[in-house]
């Protein structure tokens, strides 16, 4: 790394206390920043109806001792069969009824469901099938501990290591391994499943059926927004009302927790409800088009993994809250004194020694795997058993990548293309952003600026080059524009409630949004990529997925209203987090679909969720040209790759504004060690291909650019070793590794 701390040799112990001053000195100067995000634009804890409810529900169970979940263990209803033990609960607030199964899993963990026993109507439940390979098998190898009325336990694995205890009265179950308890839900008592319910009239609900509902008072802050709810002007129908699920789940004698990705934060996460340098609100999981985010922030962004892992010396837990609906998460840590003269005189540092997360989500059921370890690979492992390895991709997708919005015509890609070879600067891949587009109709060409794309792609394929297009979920509304034609054709639109399709604006005007949760959408979507289809594509052109949050410009919260209908009646809220993904799978099976024999697909993409890994790589959507911007996106990537999506990268030079060359250099210097290495810039950026800058700042950046080339063994290495078992592929040794073999 002689670029990032000059001519001097360090030891690993002292490159390991630069590279940390480093991106202190950057935290440090992203807090001076004035930034310019539009947190107006999106909603806050406090905004957004049912979080607000979940937090004032574990509130007042926090500032009172003596009360207690309502939920408990139906007397006598457990059944223990097959690797599954099942039960009723039930509230004593209200009297419902609720079903909850343990699934004891061959691959190493456990899954806790819970949902209402009778409910209204179905609650929404597929997340599962987008996220998971299938249905993951039980294990029959357990044994029964104890079976008291007020507790029951068993054990589980090969060497019955492992064991669960379900505690009946509040109802809380623990997980142990070698006895020690590691993870534990309900221990705080935050477990509330609002019930599906009639609204007999504006301000009742319907109290037959047993329900001990109270009557909505209008006044009442906590009730409004319960059956209709407005942001910034935009109303949200709500026709079944409150449906929120809340849970605590916390990881006892665990000091730090990781994962829950996309946020542009730190590495392990902050806490929430106080505490020092804590964050006001929760961390947020609801897919969002943020324009110019900002740095250390828990608010939600293009992608959502729900899957939160907890590591100290010797023992490591996991779980994966699996619901696609906006998310929001509580952190808070348990503290003590841990010297003991200090803490008997009262003052000293408090050091944390458990942390403990309040899962919220606004619809859905409770399906939560707890994954047991011991070790981190072992959880990595399990993870992608349950919801897939990485995809190994061709050796091509993780060289260089050079993009940016976007190269203007034929001639422009030539020159470009050129250059690399002038300049004797490797690159695989070049990029062609919306602009290539007639119209912003994907699939098709501007025929003026790319009046020959086949020999245009010929031309840098002959040199073993490839090139990249964009093709978003947003489809213009033109008859005479043959994609719009056929998907309406279908009817495979997402539906306004009134079932008209849906007409909101993206980059082409006005446009509808194809309803991928629809398996007539799929197979449909599949076929465009096939050559006699996607006129102008060769076996050289790969895809890139953008704004499939999806991004709404006139939407709320720029995305799609939560009311608007999918494929089975399902409403957008219940969803939204998998509407990303469900394009990235299509797109990707019509790249593997299109040649025969199938080849690997190379597909980028914007919004993800648990398992988006099988589908291609994601990127950090649109960073700033700024040091802070360098610095977070190490702890985004690291957070992004532990949730078993390893495969990502940040813009190289930031996509807003003009590095200057110093940034641009170092950023090239940190993107190369990162697994998916892309650089992109904004329409009114200045041109910054590396050759624009003269030397010293040309070679430094041809010189790191080849370090990557020379170490693309290494890089293929890490992504079989990825795709076969779970490994992320930018971890502390590795980087450690490089900086030994590189001083
Ligand atoms: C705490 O809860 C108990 C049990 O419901 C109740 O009797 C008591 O009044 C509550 N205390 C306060 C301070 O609210
Ligand atoms: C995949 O390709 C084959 C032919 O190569 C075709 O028959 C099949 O319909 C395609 N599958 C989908 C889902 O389009």
């Amino acid at each position: 790394m002689k670029f990032l701390f000059g001519n001097l040799k360090f030891s690993k112990a002292s490159v390991q206390t630069k590279f940390y001053l480093f991106f202190l000195l950057y935290f440090i100067v992203s807090a001076l920043v004035v930034t310019a995000v539009k947190r107006q634009d999106f909603k806050t804890c406090e905004q957004s109806s049912f979080c607000k409810r979940n937090r004032a529900y574990a509130d007042r169970l926090t500032a009172n001792h003596s009360l207690i979940s309502p939920y408990s263990v139906i007397q006598d209803s457990i059944i223990i069969k097959d690797g599954i033990i099942s039960g009723d609960l039930i509230n004593s607030e209200n009297n419902l009824i609720f079903i909850f199964e343990l699934h004891l899993l061959e691959i190493g963990a456990a899954r806790v469901r819970i949902n209402e026993k009778n409910p209204l109507k179905p609650r929404y439940d597929k997340a599962k099938d987008w996220a998971l390979v299938q249905d993951p098998s039980y294990t029959l190898e357990y044994t029964l501990i104890s079976s008291k009325p007020d507790v029951t336990s068993l054990s589980f694995g090969k060497e019955r290591k492992q064991a669960v205890s379900i505690y009946h009265s509040p109802f809380r179950v623990e997980f142990l391994v070698n006895d020690v308890p590691i993870i534990t839900l309900n221990d705080r008592g935050f477990l509330n499943i609002e019930h599906l319910r009639k609204q007999v009239a504006p301000g009742l609900v319907d109290q037959s059926n047993g329900e001990n509902d109270k009557i909505i008072d209008d006044e009442n802050d906590l009730d409004k927004g319960l059956w209709k709810e407005t942001f910034n002007g935009k109303e949200d129908s709500k026709p079944n009302g409150p449906e929120s699920i809340g849970l605590d789940i916390s990881f006892p004698g665990f000091s730090h927790v990781y994962g829950i990705p996309e946020h542009a934060s730190s590495l392990s996460l902050k806490e929430t409800r106080g505490g020092d340098d804590s964050y006001s609100d929760p961390y947020r999981l609801y897919n969002l088009d943020v324009f110019e985010y900002e740095v250390d922030n828990p608010m939600a962004l293009y992608g959502s993994i729900p899957f939160m892992m907890a590591h100290r010396k010797g023992a490591s837990a996991a779980v994966l809250w699996l619901n696609a609906a906006e998310t929001w998460i509580d952190i808070t840590k348990n503290k003590e004194d841990k010297h003991r003269l200090s803490s008997l005189l009262g003052f000293g540092k408090l050091t944390p020694t458990s942390t403990s997360a309040h899962w919220i989500s606004e619809s859905g059921v409770i399906d939560v795997f707890a994954f047991l370890g011991p070790t981190t690979s072992d959880i990595f492992y399990q993870y992608g058993l349950l919801t897939g390895f990485t995809a190994l991709p061709q050796s091509f997708a993780i060289a260089y990548h050079q993009c940016r919005w976007n190269y203007l015509n034929q001639e422009d890609v030539a020159e470009v293309d050129e250059n690399f070879d002038k300049y004797d600067i490797p690159y695989d891949v070049i990029w062609l952003d919306i602009e290539h587009t007639d119209g912003k109709k994907y699939f098709t060409w501007d025929s003026v600026k790319f009046p020959t794309p086949e020999k245009m792609q010929n031309n840098i394929g002959i040199k073993g080059r490839k090139m990249v297009t964009i093709v978003d979920p947003h489809i213009k509304i033109d008859d005479n524009y043959y994609i719009y034609k056929e998907a309406k054709d279908l009817d495979i639109f997402v539906k306004e409630p009134d079932d008209r399709v849906y007409d909101g604006w993206c980059w082409p005007g006005s446009s509808s949004w194809v309803d991928f949760t629809n398996p007539s959408a799929q197979e449909w979507l599949i076929k465009k990529f096939a050559f006699d289809q996607y006129k102008g594509s060769t076996e050289y052109l790969f895809t890139w997925n953008d704004m499939n949050e999806p991004s709404v410009f006139n939407g709320p919260e720029i995305t799609m209203p939560k009311d608007l209908i999918h494929h089975g009646g399902w409403e957008h809220r219940n969803l939204h987090n998998i509407y990303g993904v469900a394009y990235h799978s299509a797109t990707s099976k019509g790249l593997i679909n299109r040649s025969n024999p199938p080849r690997r697909p190379f597909v980028l993409s914007r919004a993800f969720f648990a398992g988006s890994q099988r589908y291609g790589a994601i990127w950090t959507g649109d960073n700033f040209a700024k040091w802070d911007h360098l610095a977070i996106a190490t702890p985004m990537l690291l957070t992004i790759g532990i949730s078993g999506l390893p495969f990502s990268g940040a813009d190289v030079g930031g996509f807003f504004g003009n590095p200057d060359t110093e940034l641009l250099v170092r950023w090239y210097q940190a993107g190369a060690f990162q697994p998916f290495f892309r650089a992109h810039a904004h329409i009114d950026t200045k041109r910054r291909e590396p050759w624009l800058f003269g030397d010293p700042y040309t070679g430094y950046i041809r010189d790191i650019i080849r370090e990557r080339y020379a170490l693309l063994p290494l890089w293929y290495t890490l992504f079989h070793e990825a795709s076969t078992t779970g490994m992320p592929i930018i971890r502390y040794h590795i980087i450690s590794l490089i900086y030994i073999s590189f001083p």
